[in-house]
């Protein structure tokens, strides 16, 4: 594997930054999981934009300009032969001192990491997931947005490692009012009476860009979508549920905290939305060749 540091390759054994990089001192960056389907970037636009915007909001100024950062971001992919694969790139904050200001790091790092995909177990997708919520709550998006994708993520891994705690293979976030925020690493949907509902973003989630591609195809086949507050309650009432994300795609969710969502198996809408959304990341996406 060759690895993009800063415009230079390295092999996985060389790619090394520095231990002063605010990035692993503080958590200070950001980052994107992108994926490759069939020689495709899928979403890679959105996925850029998103990169941009999370910088800007920790003012940490990308040192590449994003059609440069596209075009790194296609040869790593290249370089590495990837067909399907798992993008990772970040962006910390650069080699500072040991001090907390990011006025001491005079240039960001920039990293692009084209791998194979680490597929989710085949059985998560036929069976469905057993999801538990979490004891800690997500965090609040006055304290750090949750649409920033930064390098922190020790409150979704809080989560992860309280669902695991429970038995759990997933967890759902609540807010600090207890409404339904997210995943550890996706965003939820709810079906309930033939009607799909979601929590508004602003509830404290990131805006997922899967979320956002499962919302066009619930348009495109006619199901009423509802952003809206949700609680647990919901969740162990609803007819089906499923979680969005670059890396899990749309999975279906069949127990919460024990109740049995619907029938306790995958549901049909679930089935469908997964379809649809693999045919799309076969049919569009920016090419690598
Ligand atoms: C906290 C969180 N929520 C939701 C998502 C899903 O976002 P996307 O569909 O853009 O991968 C992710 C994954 O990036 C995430 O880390």
């Amino acid at each position: 594997m060759k690895i993009y540091i800063d415009g230079q390759y390295f092999e996985e054994a060389d790619a090394k930054i520095s231990v002063f990089d605010h990035g692993l001192l503080y958590g200070d960056g950001v980052f994107e999981g992108i994926r490759a389907y069939n020689h495709r970037i899928f979403k890679l636009d959105e996925h850029l934009e998103r990169l941009y915007d999370s910088a800007k909001a920790l003012m940490l100024k990308v040192p590449l300009d994003l059609a440069d950062m596209r075009a790194a971001t296609i040869d790593a992919c290249r370089r590495n032969n990837i067909k399907d694969g798992y993008i990772r790139l970040l962006v910390t904050r650069g080699k500072g001192s040991l001090g907390l200001s990011p006025d001491s790091c005079p240039r960001a790092t920039v990293i692009i990491i084209a791998a194979e995909i680490e597929l989710y177990p085949r059985e998560f997708y036929t069976k469905g997931l057993r999801v538990a919520t979490a004891p800690t709550r997500r965090t609040a998006p006055a304290a750090l947005s949750p649409s920033v994708k930064s390098l922190n993520y020790l409150n979704n891994i809080m989560g992860k490692i309280e669902g695991k705690l429970c038995g759990a293979q997933e967890v759902v976030m609540l807010n600090e009012q207890g409404y339904v925020a997210e995943g550890s690493g996706d965003n939820i949907f709810v079906l309930k009476k033939g009607k799909l509902y979601t929590p508004p973003i602003f509830v404290g989630a990131l805006g997922g860009i899967t979320r956002a591609v499962v919302i066009g195809l619930a348009a495109e086949a006619g199901l009423p979508l509802i952003e809206t507050h949700l609680t647990r309650y919901d969740l162990f009432v609803a007819d089906e549920v499923f979680l969005t994300g670059t890396g899990a795609e749309v999975i279906p969710v069949v127990e919460i905290d024990g109740r049995p969502i619907g029938n306790g198996s995958p549901g049909a809408v679930t089935r469908g939305m997964m379809d649809a959304y693999h045919k799309l990341t076969r049919a569009e996406g920016a090419p690598i060749l």
